[in-house]
């Protein structure tokens, strides 16, 4: 069975602000977009990585990618994450693999077992899968005046990351549908009605969103890569 990621890192990574794109943010001297790839090209179950990058940094993410041509790619993404997703998904042949997967580039450190244990999940015949963790959070639901109209079940909620993993033709089938907007993949694969499995994903996959975050990758996460 054939593995494709695709890796949307066309962000601006505002939140983080930063003068360049988020994926070409270094932590201790190593980009997160070279991060993701290498994550992805390493876990041994991946045989290629579309990358989506910003129009005007084309080639410096070409660039920034050389190590690893020969079995990845880099197109133009969109304006939002599900745009640069749907543009790398159009630059896959129909059918070439069996499995793709959907990695933030922002999630830089995601451990191989977690990248492996979603991949078999959908070899063993799952739809599509997502790694999750446990909330830790009491989470509420408020209203436009910031008073609380609800409180979750913590026990039932999970926060989601990536990879995501699909069937080629599960995927395929939540792009080209008119769904409503989805901040994740497997939010559109949902909507299609198709099962949706989780496994437990990992601390280290956090998504690197502000200079906290990249703090804590400096510190913590990128010395374990050492
Ligand atoms: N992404 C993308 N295309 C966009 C917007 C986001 O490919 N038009 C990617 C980002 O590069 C990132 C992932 O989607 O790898 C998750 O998005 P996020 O963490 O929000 O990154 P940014 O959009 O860059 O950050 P911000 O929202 O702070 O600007
Ligand atoms: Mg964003």
């Amino acid at each position: 069975m054939k593995v494709v990621a695709i890796v949307p890192a066309a962000g601006r990574g505002e939140r983080l602000g930063s003068p360049v794109p988020k994926a070409l943010v270094e932590v201790r001297g190593v980009s997160l977009l070279a991060r993701a790839v290498s994550g992805l090209l390493d876990s041994e179950v991946v045989d290629a990585v579309v990358v989506a990058a910003p129009h005007d940094y084309h080639a410096e993410f070409v660039r920034e990618l050389a190590p690893f041509e020969e079995r990845c790619e880099v197109v133009v993404g969109g304006h939002d994450r599900s745009s640069s997703v749907r543009l790398a998904l159009e630059s896959v042949p129909p059918g070439a693999y069996d499995v793709v997967l959907v990695h933030d580039a922002a999630r830089a450190f995601a451990p191989g077992a977690i990248i492996r244990a979603v991949v078999d999940t959908v070899r063993s015949g799952a739809p599509a899968a997502v790694p999750v963790l446990p909330v830790t959070d009491t989470v509420k639901v408020v209203d436009a005046a910031g008073v609380i109209t609800a409180t979750q079940d913590r026990g039932a909620l999970r926060a989601v990351q990536t990879p995501q993993g699909f069937t080629d033709a599960v995927l395929r089938a939540a792009y080209s549908a008119r769904l409503d907007a989805a901040t994740d993949d497997a939010g559109l694969v949902e909507q299609l009605g198709e099962k949706v499995i989780t496994v437990t994903g990992h601390p280290d996959s956090m998504k690197i969103t502000t200079a906290f975050d990249l703090a804590i990758a400096e510190a913590v996460l990128a010395p374990k890569e050492e």
